[in-house]
């Protein structure tokens, strides 16, 4: 049985620097008139409370999304994240949060397709009330790893790819590592975004160069993002000082769209005179 719940963790750094890169890529996606798929593997439920005992009991949020509530002096691509948790609460008062799959509701057309898969049985009935009516959408109880492939290629042959799992388990590594080499065997045109924490941890320190590395062996060009905020774990070397994200083809806008937020975002979520971020890309 699963024990993580985002919803602990929801609003906090990571979900921000997450969602703002997931709502640039889908912004830019939708330039297009052809419709694409949006496969997000790890969806959790949708949307959480942030008054409700499980944000509340940690207060993550507090270093995270709160920090860019009330600011005015937002860089355009994060007010344009902001203007999503807002619409996400529509009495002005930051009281939920929207997960992946809220983000991409709010953003997607009717006619691109969205595929969603969570494995916890609460959060997944959660999830499936709240896509209830969504057209084009399928939401799923089944490993999101394991039913990647059968998504891949997809239909109109525009894709991106969310793989966002809890590494709750070790394993999570690998399986995210073998999940695009197999994606972008199968459809190598497809937009891969892929989160991990910044943990002190050997298969955490390593996953970024062996995903640059699968990126390399398929000539696809990638982009790499890391914002760290602590400079600390707790004494067991448990908690995440940071978070990265890892895009397979990413938009030609992201990097710019990133440099202009990162400074930032170090300013407003740091919790250490050293926090910093990382911003590389390679080219195809
Ligand atoms: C980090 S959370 C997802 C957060 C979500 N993507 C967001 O940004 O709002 C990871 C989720 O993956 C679920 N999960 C864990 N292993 C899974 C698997 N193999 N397939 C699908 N879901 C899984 C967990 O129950 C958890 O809800």
């Amino acid at each position: 049985m699963l024990a993580y719940r985002h919803a602990f963790h929801a609003g906090n750094h990571a979900d921000v620097l997450k969602h703002l890169i997931l709502t640039q890529v889908l912004r830019y996606m939708g330039e297009k008139d052809k419709p694409y798929t949006l496969v997000d593997t790890h969806a959790g439920a949708g949307g959480y409370s942030i008054e409700g005992q499980y944000a509340q009991k940690k207060g993550e949020y507090v270093h995270g999304v709160s920090k860019l509530w009330d600011a005015k002096d937002l860089p355009a691509p994060l007010a344009d994240y902001l203007d999503l948790v807002r619409a996400f609460n529509p009495d002005k008062q930051l009281r939920q949060y929207p997960g992946s799959p809220a983000i991409a509701n709010l953003v997607m057309r009717e006619e691109d397709r969205l595929r969603t898969y969570e494995l916890h049985p609460t959060d997944f009935r959660i999830l499936q009330s709240y896509l209830d009516s969504r057209p084009n959408t399928q939401v799923a109880d089944t490993d999101g790893f394991a039913s990647l492939r059968g998504e891949l290629p997809p239909p109109s042959r525009r894709a991106v790819v969310l793989i966002d799992p809890s590494y709750e388990l070790k394993t999570d590594y690998a399986k995210v590592l073998a999940a695009l080499r197999e994606g972008l065997e199968r459809f190598a045109d497809g937009v891969y975004m892929i989160w991990y924490p910044q943990l002190q941890l050997l298969e955490s320190a390593q996953l970024a160069q062996r995903l640059k590395a699968a990126a390399d062996a398929s000539k696809r060009g990638w982009l790499h993002v890391r914002l760290t905020v602590q400079q600390q774990a707790d004494t067991r070397g448990f908690g995440m000082l940071g978070s990265g994200m890892f895009i397979v083809n990413p938009p030609f806008t992201l990097h710019d769209d990133l440099q202009a937020c990162l400074p930032y975002l170090v300013e407003k979520l740091g919790q250490y005179d050293g926090a910093n971020f990382i911003l590389e890309q390679r080219a195809k």
